[in-house]
């Protein structure tokens, strides 16, 4: 069983598409950078990480949901996924600058 579950939109939408998408903000770099990090630090047996379509945040993302808080997180840059792993997944503290602000 699984302590943390990350899922992370990597869904592609056509280029001009008024809803715009995750793939084309790097989401996809992101994913992978999760994946690798979690292997790197030893936290397969404890975190899985999910890539999903659409989780209906387009306009806000790059959209991650860290379960089982149900924390919604925009992620600016891939290199941003190891401040969300060192303090949320391993330390407990999610990080509030990444929180989705859906206003
Ligand atoms: S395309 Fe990622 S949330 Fe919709």
């Amino acid at each position: 069983m699984y302590k943390y579950h990350i899922f992370c939109c990597v869904n592609q939408r056509e280029p001009g598409n008024p809803k715009g998408c995750c793939q084309s903000k790097a989401s996809q770099t992101t994913l992978e950078f999760f994946k690798k990090t979690v292997h790197e630090r030893g936290l397969k047996k404890s975190v899985r990480v999910t890539e999903c379509g659409c989780l209906a945040a387009c306009q806000f993302g790059p959209s991650v949901v860290v379960y089982p808080e149900g924390i919604w997180y925009s992620i600016p840059k891939p290199e941003d996924a190891r401040e969300i792993l060192e303090k949320h997944i391993m330390g407990g503290e999610p990080v509030e600058k990444f929180f989705m602000k859906k206003e």
